[in-house]
């Protein structure tokens, strides 16, 4: 058991990250001149929603199956709401009604099937809003081309734990020193992270990074703001690895795909050639103890989404059903062959389906 402890530390907060090839995240060039960088990716999207307000949209449809942070800025902005199920590929079963905006998400690292129909229909009616945090790392994912409304959040992939994104055409305000000195304190704490991950240290100190990283967290959960983000955060957007990291996401993927051999019933394959996983995301029947088996071999495992809001609906059985059995398994850029072998081989061993 304590060989396991201090070897493996899969998961959990990204430590400080930082591969040796400099400056090949600017293939991904839209990061450099277009649209709004600010603090997350609620920020973003309400920056999308105060621009639709100008044009008279009272009301937005967006899924149950979401992150609570978009049910909430959409409170924030005093739109009118109401949720929308989805078919068992994930994509909205909705008929929006004129005038009004859809939310559609691109779970997990796959374009939500309605992106395509609305950009190739003419006469669309109502107000396109693509959430694109989990695969805007995707090869053929270019805001550059997109004429309808784009955000994300670039928090989930990266040490970087501020920063969204959206192809907004009105300026953000001016940078507040608060957002600067929250970011640099966790870019410090991540450093501090990986040295001791390096050391072989770190298992000791691990309270100590956990709640540092949670009191931060609500921090950054609690900013839904017009501003801009800081220098700082704009600079270590724009020098980390994301083609780099995307190409080990997708090759970690599909290595631990292979070692599990359909064990496990995934939410959708990945198509690698094209599709940038988030995770590598499974059903399983038992899932917390399946979550917490894996936590005492230093696997940490994370959950998208238990449902936020209470809806007594058969209308929302799948989504009911799959928030219940839902586990994103980490096949990040911090990790390699050996560690997807062990991830494996605990997943096989632990007799948990
Ligand atoms: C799909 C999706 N969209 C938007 C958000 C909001 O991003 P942030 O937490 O950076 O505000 C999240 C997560 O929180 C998310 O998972």
């Amino acid at each position: 058991m304590e060989l396991v402890k201090n070897k493996f530390n899969i998961g959990g907060v990204f430590e400080y990250y930082k591969n040796s090839s400099v400056n090949k995240s600017l293939e991904k060039n839209f990061l450099s001149h277009l649209g709004n960088f600010s603090i997350n990716g609620r920020s973003s999207l309400l920056h999308i929603l105060l621009e639709l307000k100008i044009q008279n949209v009272k009301k937005i449809y967006i899924p149950l199956f979401c992150c609570e942070s978009i049910i909430l800025t959409i409170k924030f902005s005093k739109i009118k709401y109401s949720f929308y199920s989805l078919d068992k590929k994930l994509n909205p079963i909705i008929n929006p009604e004129k005038g009004s905006a859809l939310l559609v998400i691109n779970y997990f690292g796959r374009e939500s099937g309605i992106v395509k129909k609305y950009e190739r229909n003419k006469n669309n009616n109502y107000f396109l809003i693509e959430d694109a945090t989990h695969n805007f790392l995707s090869k053929n994912f270019n805001p550059t081309l997109k004429t309808h409304y784009v955000f994300f959040s670039l928090r989930k992939h990266s040490h970087i734990n501020m920063g969204g994104w959206s192809n907004t055409k009105k300026d953000l305000f001016k940078i507040n020193k608060l957002h600067k000195e929250i970011f640099n304190e966790s870019l410090k704490l991540k450093i501090r992270k990986k040295k001791l991950i390096e050391e072989n240290k770190y298992v000791n100190k691990e309270d100590f990074f956990v709640n540092s990283f949670n009191r931060i967290e609500k921090k950054i959960s609690k900013i839904i703001t017009n501003n801009r983000a800081p220098n700082s955060l704009l600079k270590e957007i724009k020098k980390f690895p994301w083609v780099e990291s995307a190409e080990i996401r997708k090759k970690n993927w599909k290595v631990l795909d292979d070692l599990l051999k359909n064990n496990f019933k995934k939410v959708f394959d990945i198509n690698c050639k094209n599709e940038v996983p988030l995770g590598y995301v499974i059903l399983v029947d038992d899932r917390d103890k399946l979550r917490n088996y894996l936590k005492e071999k230093r696997i940490f495992t994370s959950i998208h989404w238990t449902i936020a809001s209470k809806v007594n609906s058969k209308k929302f059985s799948f989504e009911k059903n799959i928030s219940k059995k839902i586990l994103t398994i980490p096949i990040d850029q911090r990790y390699k062959k050996s560690d997807m072998i062990y991830i494996a081989s605990c997943l096989l061993s632990s007799g948990i389906k």
